[in-house]
């Protein structure tokens, strides 16, 4: 396992302190890794035998990290990703699966679903989808590697969707946390996470066609927003912030409340809404332009109901 190398508060160095306690006293305090998982700080070192990349990083490091990795990794060797987030360039919006295989030049399957980390470190029941585009002989190879008896994945041939909806959902979490702040109730809340469940589906198929009406209704889609509305970092922070009445900004919320851990769902409503200005969009996904209008000050959190529930005409 590579991980990314820091200095604890005691002088310590993180991957000597993971290896000699076998456990991530920074990102995972409580729970014994395997005994075979070794910490390693060198990127190259830890890639270079490997025939399965598993990605896993906050979003915004994954194009340095491949940028390092480029002529690193094996031939032939199979990635997934279980990375939510995107990143948006002058050609368009880029999926991570898409950048981890168009830079490295390998295939990238995606792992997503309803999945907070903590829940399932103490091996509580949950489910996940593996999205692929298709060769299901990888996929399957995947669900092997993953599961167990309290962790049920399920393949599904549609990346695109699997992926847009574990990144998706991280704005609406957001949105719903807002709700939460301003203490406006389940009522409320459960109709914030419909739009935005209905805005996540339209910007799918509008950015692929080819996306599935029934992924929706795997654990990567409305499991995880359900999850992720109720009990994710997303949602805890954009409370926060709407308690404060937006006068606190997230980056300071963030670093006070999450103690390193990065938050994915306001720069993915920043990205997407780079996204939705640029094709003429943002009248079609007012819960999506809200988010962002709101975490960068321009409307109060109040206005999250006030302007998500202008329904658009998806035809
Ligand atoms: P995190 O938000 O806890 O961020 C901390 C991680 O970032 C640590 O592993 C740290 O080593 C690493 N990091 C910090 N600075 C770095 C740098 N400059 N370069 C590279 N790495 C750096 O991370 P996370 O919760 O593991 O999230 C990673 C991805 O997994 C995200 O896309 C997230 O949406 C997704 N995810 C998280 C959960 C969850 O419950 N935590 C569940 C499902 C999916
Ligand atoms: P948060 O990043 O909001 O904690 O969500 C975690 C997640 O993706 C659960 O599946």
């Amino acid at each position: 396992m590579w991980v990314f190398e820091e200095i604890l508060p005691s002088g310590e160095k993180l991957t000597d302190v993971i290896n000699s306690t076998n456990e991530n006293v920074k990102y995972l305090p409580g729970i014994k890794l395997g005994h075979n998982v070794v910490a390693i700080p060198d990127l190259e070192n830890a890639v270079k035998d490997a025939n399965m990349l598993v990605f896993v990083t906050p979003h915004q490091f994954v194009e340095g990290i491949c940028k390092r990795l480029v002529g690193k990794v094996k031939e032939g060797v199979e990635a997934i990703s279980l990375i939510k987030g995107m990143e948006v360039k002058m050609e368009g919006p880029c999926m991570i699966s898409s950048l981890i295989s168009e830079q490295l030049g390998i295939n990238c399957c995606v792992l997503m679903g309803a999945n907070i980390a903590n829940e399932i470190a103490v091996e509580k029941f949950s489910e996940a989808t593996v999205g692929y585009r298709e060769n299901r002989e990888i996929a399957e190879k995947w669900v092997t590697l993953f599961s167990t008896p309290y962790f049920m994945v399920s393949p599904v041939q549609d990346v695109e969707g699997v992926e847009l909806c574990g990144t998706l959902k991280n704005v609406v979490a957001i949105a719903a946390g807002f709700v939460d702040g301003l203490e406006m109730g389940n009522n409320t809340k459960a109709a914030i996470m419909r739009i935005g469940l209905r805005e996540m589906k339209a910007f799918s198929k509008l950015l692929f066609p080819s996306v599935k009406d029934t992924t929706f209704f795997e654990s990567c889609g409305v499991a995880d927003l359900i999850t992720t509305c109720l009990g994710g970092r997303n949602r805890k922070v954009a409370e926060a912030f709407a308690k404060n009445g937006g006068k606190r900004s997230f980056d300071e919320l963030e670093a006070e409340m999450l103690q390193g851990q990065k938050l994915q769902g306001v720069s993915t409503a920043r990205e997407l809404y780079e996204v939705l200005s640029h094709r003429g969009w943002l009248e079609l996904f007012p819960l999506f332009a809200t988010v962002h209008e709101i975490c960068t000050g321009h409307l109060p959190p109040s206005a999250i109901v006030e302007y998500s529930e202008h329904k658009p005409n998806f035809s």
